[in-house]
């Protein structure tokens, strides 16, 4: 099969896959972040087959959902690889990629170890701020039946991946765990100047959303 092909089959899957996802992880999560993807590469020029492949498998098996198993993904981008006869040399850049990328907490270092995997990473992380960023992160915690805000729960900068994912604090907590924490996080040159526009939105939104919760214009 073609690498066009891969990538057509990859998106079929993923689009089944993700489906019924409400939760802020389906297809067009992954979409998005195909999208962003391409668009950081057109400047930083890495190899674009696996950038694509890896950008859409990233959330084959998300940690979130297998009990917090961080296997399931590598393992599961590697058995679609195999059988779709991608190259083993691509299929050990993308399962690293799927390893390495998910988010473990304001104080836990996660480095992208190829160029590829920071773009990815870059799109991901570009995904999860700005307008679209506020609408994923309250569809998030409604799903899991957290409070939008509750003011005397403060934000916790969580120094364990352990602590991080067991919180179940008030959704606007998140945003000062994790959201506002990721402009500087961004890997590439290019992605540092996509998340300057989404963070501004999101401390623009998070002013007003303070002024009306207590009455305030
Ligand atoms: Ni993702």
């Amino acid at each position: 099969m073609n690498q066009e092909d891969i990538l057509i089959k990859a998106e079929e899957y993923i689009q089944k896959l993700l489906a019924n996802d409400g939760a802020g992880h389906d297809y067009w999560h992954i979409y998005r972040v195909v999208k962003l993807s391409k668009t950081i590469n057109e400047h930083e020029k890495a190899n674009s087959f696996v950038v694509e492949l890896a950008a859409w498998l990233h959330d084959i098996a998300d940690h979130k959902y297998h009990d917090g198993d961080h296997s399931a993904g590598p393992r599961e981008g590697r058995r679609w690889m195999e059988l779709h006869g991608v190259d083993e040399e691509v299929i050990v850049q993308v399962e690293n990629i799927i390893k390495e990328i998910s988010f473990k907490g304001a104080e836990v270092k996660t480095e992208m170890s190829s160029l590829e995997g920071k773009i990815v990473q870059d799109a991901d992380r570009l995904d999860a701020i700005g307008a679209i960023g506020i609408a994923r992160t309250f569809a998030y915690g409604g799903n899991r039946n957290r409070l939008m805000y509750d003011p005397s729960v403060k934000p916790v900068l969580h120094t364990d991946f352990e602590t991080y994912k067991n919180s179940s604090a008030p959704t606007i907590n998140h945003f000062y765990e994790k959201l506002l924490l990721l402009k500087t996080r961004m890997n590439t040159e290019t992605a540092k100047k996509l998340a300057e526009k989404r963070h501004l939105f999101m401390e623009e939104y998070l002013a007003q959303f303070f002024s009306e919760w207590e009455g305030k214009k």
